[in-house]
């Protein structure tokens, strides 16, 4: 049990150039990260994961590393990393990092010396191809738009799954893997507990590199060759020399594992100790998400992912992080959002079978911003879809509508801490602008409020720790109920005879639900009404009950 101290984990992730500026240069670093420790430890988090702070010339903010042994100046030293560690681990809380490992910088040495001569023994970390027609080796569409291919001034080209700053390591060699292994170990050796693992579904290649015939003529996306048969020799490997040897938690970023793949990634004895849950995170297509219609399917897609990944293993649980918009934008309607909404979608996720993750300012009900322009934002992905859409003929100013309602910037703008000067984040400039609701959305003013999602966020984690619930959060099965009352999403846990139910009203209008047994844990609008053998939920209200329907 010891081994799987994880399943009773709160997860907060922190997207550090975001979270808090301690020196003024309008970036967040470490040092601002070990100053809002308190204020983690009291909204009841035990496991911190910061995205990525290793030197990187920042193409993708930091998933593009040149130094895996070195933080990046603008976020501090190895030093204030060591302290982070230290003042953390006093405070019971232990820290993840960001591993991304299917590709590094085009600034990293290896990739500059393979640049230099194609014979050393960096050239082999790499995927290089030298076409004889001069032309780029397949017709594969890079995740960020553009081909996969980048030709260097010696025409040879190499492989880049995501922008061209970001070559792909050839997990095919087994020097390169030593390589990893050591660098991961090393981490470890300094006290991090444990990794989220980027992107981890690309390491292994089609290595026929065959182009693939599309409907519509344009590239094939790349995205649709993950998992590629023989990815988990490599993966066991790193489990074995790494992540077995420290007993650490691992949570992968495998999107479209599922079925049986699933269990071979996060069942017992899998490759990792979760993976994200992502089969309910797209809500692209939904013209009114919060109808009825709408949350039944997302309700159908919840209860079956849930069905199947509580047998077969364990899910990071998560209703945001730094590649998605504003949860409150994503799932309700503009004239829903306010803290019902955004409180009822947080008991739903929260005591579902996994490890719930909050993202940083998810707590406090932070929105998407406003995006006038391309150049107000910063993802490479929105900057590189925008220049695919002025090459190839297609409508820029649509790309810049669905970046504004789904683009990666909304997660990133800076954390709210106050109705001060940039929300509190920084004295300097901000490197991505604030959103204008600061004065109202802020940390500072949900302190000061008894009643505030911060307040009720703290409610929520310490339900999640209280024994015996937590056993039954982390051990127990989980069972569907009222499944025929549209837009109520409702589930028991269970375990060691102990039954808890959850139920969470997602309609704009009040609902009866069946009188349920023994008392009332939690619940997000005040007392609950009770007319003979009914309950009445008001729009969005969410209940935690220490017992059962009857
Ligand atoms: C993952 C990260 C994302 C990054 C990409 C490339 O999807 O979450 O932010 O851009 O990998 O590393
Ligand atoms: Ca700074």
């Amino acid at each position: 049990m010891a081994a799987e101290w994880w399943k009773k984990a709160v997860v907060y992730q922190i997207y550090p150039r975001s979270f808090k500026d301690s020196n003024g240069d309008g970036i967040g670093d470490l040092n601002g990260i070990t100053e809002k420790l308190d204020y983690l430890k009291k909204l009841g988090v035990d496991v911190i994961w910061i995205s990525p702070m290793y030197c990187s010339p920042m193409d993708d903010n930091g998933y593009d590393i040149s130094d895996y042994y070195q933080v990046d100046p603008m976020f501090g030293t190895n030093d204030d990393m060591d302290r982070l560690l230290f003042e953390a681990g006093k405070r019971g809380m232990k820290v993840i990092l960001d591993l991304v490992v299917n590709h590094c910088s085009d600034e990293h040495e290896w990739f500059v010396k393979a640049k230099q001569d194609p014979d050393c023994e960096e050239a082999g970390y790499f995927y290089f191809k030298r076409p004889e027609d001069g032309k780029e080796p397949n017709n594969w569409r890079s995740n960020f738009g553009g081909s996969v291919w980048t030709e260097l001034p010696d025409g040879r080209w190499y492989f880049h799954t995501f922008s061209k700053k970001q070559p792909d390591l050839n997990w095919e060699n087994p020097k390169l893997r030593e390589k990893i292994y050591e660098m991961i170990n090393w981490w470890l050796e300094k006290g991090v507990a444990g990794f989220r693992v980027d992107a981890i579904t690309f390491i292994k290649k089609d290595l026929t590199f065959a182009s693939r015939e599309t409907e519509d003529g344009l590239r094939y996306p790349i995205e649709n060759l993950t998992d590629y048969p023989g990815i988990g020799d490599l993966l066991a490997e790193m489990k074995a020399k790494c992540f077995d040897r420290y007993g650490c938690m691992t949570v992968a970023e495998a999107p479209g594992v599922s079925g049986d793949t699933f269990r071979r990634y996060a069942g017992e004895n899998g490759y990792f100790s979760m993976i994200f849950d992502f089969t309910w995170e797209n809500m692209e297509g939904e013209t009114d998400k919060s109808s009825v219609e709408a949350v039944e399917r997302w309700k159908q897609r919840i209860l079956e992912s849930q069905r199947f990944t509580s047998e077969a293993g364990w899910s990071g649980l998560f209703l945001e992080n730094h590649d998605q918009s504003r949860c409150v934008n994503k799932y309700l309607e503009k004239d829903q959002i306010g803290f019902a909404g955004a409180s009822a979608m947080a008991v739903m996720y929260f005591y579902l079978c996994g490890t719930p993750f909050i993202y940083q300012g998810q707590e406090i009900g932070m929105t998407n911003a406003e995006w006038n322009s391309i150049e107000e934002m910063d993802d490479v992905r929105a900057k590189g879809m925008y220049r695919e859409a002025l090459e190839q003929n297609g409508d820029p100013q649509k790309v810049l509508e669905y970046f504004g309602e789904l683009g990666r910037d909304n997660a990133r703008t800076p954390m709210q801490w106050c109705d001060g000067k940039n929300a509190g984040f920084t004295e300097g400039v901000p490197w991505l602008k604030v959103n204008e609701n600061y004065r109202e959305i802020n940390v500072k003013a949900q302190e000061e409020r008894g009643e505030s999602l911060l307040a009720f966020y703290k409610k929520l984690t310490a339900l999640r720790h209280q024994e015996p619930y937590a056993s039954v959060f982390a051990e127990g099965t989980i069972r569907p109920v009222l499944k025929e009352l549209p837009a109520v999403i409702a589930y028991e846990r269970e375990w060691d005879g102990r039954i808890v139910t959850v139920a969470v009203n997602f309609k704009k209008t009040e609902q009866e639900i069946p009188v349920v047994g023994g008392k009332c844990l939690l619940s997000n609008e005040g007392e609950l009404q009770q007319m003979g053998e009914r309950y009445l939920l008001k729009a969005y209200q969410a209940v935690v009950f220490d017992g059962m329907i009857k």
